[in-house]
């Protein structure tokens, strides 16, 4: 078990597939790895399938025992079933999509282990669906979550990131999960760090406030002190991270890129670890590099100032090198 410097355990690794994506929602983070745009087709520095299970086998040594596939689109790697196959078996795996790939496919992707899926749902409404996403798939998401449903997924988890934008339906889309099995709703604070738009944030504890009114009963669960709401025999779960030291300090996992760098905080873009010749050795050497760098962001490599304002630790200012 690798463990940081603030005595976080390594237990969880969240995989980057492709920065491609067929959406291009507004408030996209990409993992903190920039915009999602561009070319449809395979990638020439995208990880090939047997180095991301060579990443995993490292991990599940070290007994990291969770992995979420993510991207961009995971769905769009043609190799996905066959990366979940290979995928080692003390592992519990999960993905997150935007669900149009999932009819027809969601099957297969149980078949080769696939255990839970998170899609994105940020709204119940078509219009404004297209207006986020930047996409006109909004049935076709539907069908997705149906197909993941009807696949033996369970709970599929709805992604809502909370926002100006999405605020409105907060309220359908807590009906929606009291109302249909298998459907829990997960409501994502909106993180502005990595897209800027820090108007576009709503005040999140006004939203714990309104399902609080609401809630038959509450749960604080011990990873990342998360709140979950059962309404009208529905579960709402809040994440919100956002210049939050107990969500840093729970923080269990590192996460991988598309082109086969570790990195320790999604909030930072200066502790990416290349795990190059991506040679088993060369992939532990990272992972332990990456843990022993690894701090809390908030409250350790952001912390307040004076005035109550959050800046950069300046224990963590690049110090220039003698060469310079
Ligand atoms: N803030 C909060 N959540 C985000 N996601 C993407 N960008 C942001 C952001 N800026 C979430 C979406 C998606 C998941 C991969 O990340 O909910 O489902």
């Amino acid at each position: 078990m690798l463990v940081d410097g603030f005595g976080r355990e390594l237990t969880g690794i969240r995989v980057s597939l492709t920065d491609r994506c067929n959406f291009d929602c507004v408030y996209c983070h990409n993992e903190g790895l920039g915009d999602t745009r561009g070319p449809m087709d395979p990638q020439d520095d995208e990880m090939t399938t047997d180095e991301v299970v060579r990443i995993l086998e490292v991990a599940a040594e070290f007994g990291v025992d969770a992995v979420k596939f993510t991207g961009g689109e995971p769905m769009l790697r043609g190799d996905l079933e066959e990366i979940i196959d290979r995928t080692p078996s003390t592992m519990e795996i999960s993905m997150t999509t935007n669900g149009t790939f999932l009819p027809g496919r969601a099957e297969a992707l149980v078949d080769a282990g696939l255990e839970r899926v998170n899609v994105s749902q940020d709204s119940m409404d078509p219009e404004a669906f297209a207006e986020i996403t930047k996409a006109g798939a909004y049935d076709r998401v539907l069908e997705g979550i149906d197909a993941a449903l009807d696949a033996g997924l369970d709970p599929v988890k709805l992604n809502m990131v909370v926002f100006d934008q999405t605020a409105p339906y907060i309220p359908e889309m807590v009906e929606r999960v009291g109302k249909e099995k298998g459907l829990q709703l997960q409501l994502i604070e909106y993180m502005p760090e990595l897209t800027g738009h820090h108007e576009w944030a709503i005040d999140i504890d006004r939203v714990h406030g309104w399902l609080e009114e609401r809630a038959e009963r509450i749960e604080v669960r011990e990873m990342h002190g998360r709140k979950r709401y059962w309404i009208n025999g529905g579960m709402v779960e809040i994440v919100d991270p956002v210049e939050n030291p107990s969500f840093c300090a729970n923080c269990h996992r590192v996460r991988v890129t598309p082109e086969g760098e570790l990195k320790g905080c999604l909030n930072r873009t200066d502790d990416y670890v290349s795990m190059d010749p991506m040679t088993k050795p060369a992939i532990r050497a990272a992972f332990q590099e990456v843990v022993a760098n690894r701090v809390p962001f908030y409250g350790e490599y952001m912390i307040r100032n004076g005035d109550g304002e959050w800046e950069l630790n300046e224990k963590y200012l690049q110090t220039p090198t003698t060469a310079d």
